[in-house]
């Protein structure tokens, strides 16, 4: 099957939020459009889009470059995900290839992804594509309401 890779526009805002809900992710196409400007200007970070002829995009991965105190930076897939009906033809496959790619020209040798621990068929993705278990980790949160820009008070670092 043939799909070809490019990176995202902020014209695939409608198409990336669809495929998000399949991840569990809830947003609006505005936010994501301004997510996908925002990505843009980072310089540090790429998400690509698999477009089919005829049914257009089918799946998107999302690849940033970590820098840590306690490592050389590396690559990290923080998304990727492909429409249903497409699973099981090597869309997948060709995403992490295009990551792949991006990492490289990035200086990257390294290329890490958190996968939940029920999606066990990505585990098996990510197995096939020659990733091997680095880890098991527990992620946790706390919200923290921000206040305005105008009334934030200013930190002295
Ligand atoms: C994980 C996912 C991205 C894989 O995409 P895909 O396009 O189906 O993957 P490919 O067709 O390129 O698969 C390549 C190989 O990986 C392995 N593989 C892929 N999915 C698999 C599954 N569910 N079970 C077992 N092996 C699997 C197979 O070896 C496959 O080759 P084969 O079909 O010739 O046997 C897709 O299943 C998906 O979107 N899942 C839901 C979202 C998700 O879990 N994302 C990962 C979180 S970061």
């Amino acid at each position: 099957m043939t799909v070809e890779t490019r990176p995202a526009t902020p014209d695939d805002a409608a198409a990336l939020c669809k495929l998000s809900l399949l991840l569990g992710y809830e947003t609006s196409a505005e936010t994501m459009r301004h997510r996908i400007k925002a990505l843009d200007k980072s310089g540090g970070a790429a998400v690509f889009v698999a477009v089919h002829p005829s049914d257009g995009v089918v799946g998107w991965v999302h690849i940033t470059r970590q820098r840590r105190l306690t490592s050389d930076a590396f690559g990290e897939i923080v998304g990727l995900v492909v429409v249903p009906a497409f699973r099981r033809k090597g869309v997948g496959r060709v995403l992490l290839n295009r990551v792949m790619m991006w990492s490289e020209s990035h200086g990257v040798a390294d290329i890490r992804v958190r996968v939940q621990a029920h999606r066990r068929g990505a585990h098996n993705f990510y197995e096939s594509m020659g990733y091997t278990l680095l880890k098991d980790q527990r992620v946790y949160h706390r919200h923290t309401p921000v206040p305005d820009a105008d009334t934030r008070p200013t930190l002295v670092d």
